[in-house]
């Protein structure tokens, strides 16, 4: 039994069957163990998933000139591009070379800040920014940021999908919900209803009572939707991403939040096709549905709740400028882009290839990204 599947199962001797947000942050986030602990396990063609970052750098540099225009509007003199969830630091280095060739006066009243929880991962980007000698910074959480907060750009991708979820089960018989939560049996991992007010033993942030997880981030349904709904329909919350936007949210003085990443309103998660709910496990880059499965070796995400990201950053008194398809987004920034050749640079053919791949919507052009700002 690998290390990792030890720790778990010792959890669950000790604490009974534990929530599946809890395995889910365990499997990712074990320091040593977890599936981003691993270099080898960062996205690209060595990895087990593509994302917009591993396609090349056109990514970055659409964002970059993108962010370049947002804070040439807003005047400030010095400001803050603050990156979550930077894995091995591509993304930092695409934006921050963009930056060093086409716009080095903006550089110079720029610092790039890097949000990053793990002490692995951050020696990984230390390593590969070096070379760059930008004017980079890190920090481990948000209450170690300066008090002045972030005026500039908070963006991340593919970010709030690797965030741990709790997986809600319908139980038709005495119409509520429940929570799946994860057992052991014979030394293999195995799904268990967890009794509505069933309390967990383990850390307290994965306490979270169902009826708060309900009424926080599922909808409301109809009495007629419900008397329909099927014994074991299965969706997803994830009270960690909705937590993260809100801090973002509220250490975001002036400028703007970003995200992007696939993910649904919430009215679009309890529809019949999603009766098993969006949580998928990725292993040598092919979906794999046993969640449970290959523990510390696949990775394992679930679709962003954008309705209630969207409501926590507006209870934080930002202003949603757009929820927009990937596609949507990059071509817009893409033509001012093409008009601003000068700043932007050619438009060559590789350039090309890759943008076809970020906005076609069959790859990852049906992505979402919101946008607020204060
Ligand atoms: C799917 S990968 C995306 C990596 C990169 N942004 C990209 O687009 O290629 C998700 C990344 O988010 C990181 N992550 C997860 N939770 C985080 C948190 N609370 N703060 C910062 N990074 C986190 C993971 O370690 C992982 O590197």
């Amino acid at each position: 039994m690998s290390k990792l599947r030890e720790i778990i199962r010792r959890e669950i001797e000790a604490c009974g069957a534990i929530p599946f947000a809890r395995f889910m942050e365990l499997s990712l986030y074990c320091p040593e163990f977890g599936y981003y602990e691993r270099l080898a396990n960062t996205p690209g063609k060595g990895g087990d998933f593509y994302t917009s970052v591993s396609v090349g750098s056109l990514f970055g540099e659409l964002l970059a000139f993108q962010f370049a225009g947002w804070v040439e509007k807003t005047g400030l003199n010095r400001f803050q591009l603050l990156e979550a969830g930077s894995a091995d630091g591509r993304l930092a280095a695409d934006v921050l070379n963009w930056f060093k060739s086409r716009q080095p006066h903006l550089l110079e009243r720029m610092e790039y800040w890097i949000l990053e929880p793990s002490l692995t991962r951050r020696e990984w980007q230390k390593k590969n920014l070096e070379p760059l000698a930008a004017p980079v910074r890190w920090f481990d959480s948000w209450d170690k940021l300066p008090s002045s907060g972030v005026r500039g750009v908070i963006f991340s991708n593919e970010l709030l999908d690797a965030m741990p979820a709790h997986r809600i089960g319908w139980n038709a018989q005495i119409r509520n919900w429940f929570e799946w939560g994860v057992g052991c049996e014979a030394e293999n991992f195995v799904w268990v209803r967890r009794p509505p007010d069933g309390k967990y033993q383990g850390p307290a942030a994965f306490d979270t009572p169902r009826s708060a997880l309900r009424s926080r981030h599922l909808p409301t349904l109809p009495a007629e939707l419900l008397a329909v709904l099927p014994d074991g329909f299965t969706t997803e919350t994830s009270p960690a991403a909705v937590e993260w936007w809100r801090q973002a949210a509220t250490v975001l003085k002036e400028g703007t939040l970003l995200t992007l990443d696939y993910g649904l309103t919430a009215e679009e998660f309890l529809v019949p096709h999603r009766a098993k709910g969006t949580l998928r496990a990725y292993h040598g880059h092919r979906p794999n549905d046993d969640l449970l499965a290959n523990v510390g070796e696949q990775d394992l995400t679930a679709h962003v709740n954008f309705t209630a990201l969207q409501s926590a950053g507006e209870s934080a008194g930002l202003k949603t400028e757009g929820l927009f398809s990937q596609a949507e987004f990059l071509k817009r920034v893409a033509e001012s882009a093409w008009h601003a050749q000068s700043a932007f640079g050619g438009w060559t053919a590789a350039r090309t290839r890759q943008f076809q791949t970020l906005t076609h919507p069959e790859h990852l052009g049906s992505f979402e990204v919101l946008v607020q700002t204060r």
